[in-house]
């Protein structure tokens, strides 16, 4: 793809389907490389909205609406960055030829679905997951926990970051968590994933890149990236998390397969989780990750560049620079127009940097910010990284 002038004939234009933090940094690697962006999301004044060349207020969940935004700018790219969108507009576009969705417009209808991904991974690549079933009443809940055997996670299949899923350790919670991933999923579909838990030790995210080189496409994998959930919530990560060269191997075998199935440019965020030598598939964003923010602390070119880069069929660099870690800033209260104290303090750890996303609500899981650190270990950098987020306090106007 050649690129052009912003505002001109020549421009590339990438539109943006969600203009949240993750949105906003890939919106800033697209401005330095010169592309027109356009940011679109369901509440304005959105993040990357604030750093592209236009932008958008549309329910992306409404097809006919979505469709509109996409022909009056015509993008030439278009970049989903969440999956509450209508992805059957997506694939009527690719099907087009009017504009190439990212990676494709098929990995963004298997990934907005637990069960296409799953589907795909465990039954058609054969990958290990974990035992799995779906249901949808309480008593089909109740009786997939039965045949898998407890503790189950239940989630609702179109959901994310954790809202309506539960784990029981109890058939008698069966009905509680039907109702709980009634009332978290994402749209009015009924259907949950019940599955086993996986004891592992530790949990990784694999940034996977496909890029073009020499006209080829290729696969880079980044350095694996630790973290820590709470409440199917990401709230630190590190780079690199140390592992088996048999493990690590295993976890590039996944990844090489999912993404390979997705196909597509761009980077993937594989979510894995490892025992000893053995390693299980989970899920997949083919898009950058959350627990990925790390990498602008550590790699010669972020999860953010690596997309910008990949998407516009350009060459990239995976590397890894320093050891580092990320610690999320929360809102810790319902309000607009917050502000944050303590910004010189948390700055004043040694190594560390911030983003603060320019959120326009807070919420008290919302969040808000994050801490970046470098560090000798991965020990020392998240002690860092989690000191500059505990200094950020969020306060009312
Ligand atoms: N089957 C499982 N076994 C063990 N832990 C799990 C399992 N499923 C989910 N978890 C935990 O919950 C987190 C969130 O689950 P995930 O499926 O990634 O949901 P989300 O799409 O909301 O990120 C995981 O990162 C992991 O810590
Ligand atoms: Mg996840």
């Amino acid at each position: 793809m050649k690129l052009g002038t912003p505002l001109s004939d020549t421009a590339v234009r990438v539109m943006l389907l969600g203009a949240g933090e993750l949105g906003k940094e890939v919106a800033i690697e697209l401005q330095r490389l010169g592309a027109e962006v356009i940011a679109v999301d369901r509440y304005p004044n959105a993040p990357a909205m604030q750093v592209a060349h236009r932008s958008h207020v549309i329910p992306m969940t409404d097809p006919q609406v979505l469709n509109g935004v996409i022909m009056a700018e015509a993008p030439h790219i278009i970049v989903p960055e969440i999956e509450a969108i209508a992805t059957d507009v997506l694939a009527q576009i690719e099907a087009a030829g009017l504009a190439t969705v990212i990676p494709t417009a098929r990995a963004s209808q298997l990934t907005m679905n637990r069960e296409g991904i799953r589907r795909l991974a465990a039954e058609e690549l054969g990958l290990p997951t974990s035992p799995y079933a779906f249901a949808t009443s309480a008593m089909e809940l109740a009786e997939a926990a039965h045949s898998i055997g407890l503790p189950v996670f239940i989630k609702p299949v179109m959901s994310s970051s954790g809202k309506g899923q539960s784990m029981i350790e109890s058939l008698e919670d069966a009905p509680n968590a039907w109702a709980y991933a009634q009332s978290g999923g994402r749209v009015e579909t009924a259907t949950v994933i019940v599955e086993g838990r996986i004891d592992f030790d530790y949990e990784i995210t694999l940034l996977t890149v496909r890029s073009l080189r020499d006209g080829q496409v290729r696969t880079d994998f980044c350095a694996p990236i630790g973290h820590r959930q709470v409440k199917g919530d990401y709230v630190e990560s590190w780079q690199p998390q140390a592992m088996s060269a048999a493990a690590l191997a295993s976890a590039q075998d996944i990844a090489g397969k999912v993404t390979g199935a997705l196909g597509g440019l761009g980077v993937f965020g594989v979510e894995l989780f490892v025992k000893g030598d053995q390693v299980w598939f989970s899920e997949v964003s083919p898009r950058p990750h959350d627990t990925g923010l790390v990498t602008l602390a550590t790699q010669t070119m972020s999860e953010f560049a690596l997309h910008a880069r990949a998407i516009l069929g350009l060459p990239v660099d995976v590397s890894q620079r320093d050891i580092g870690a990320s610690a999320v800033i929360y809102g810790g209260m319902e309000a607009t127009g917050i502000a944050f104290e303590g910004v010189a303090e948390a700055l004043s750890v040694p190594t560390a940097d911030l983003r603060l996303f320019g959120k326009p609500e807070a919420f008290e899981r919302r969040r808000m910010g994050v801490a970046l650190a470098r560090g000798a270990t991965t020990d020392e950098a998240r002690e860092r990284a989690v000191l500059a987020a505990s200094l950020v306090k969020p306060t009312a106007a």
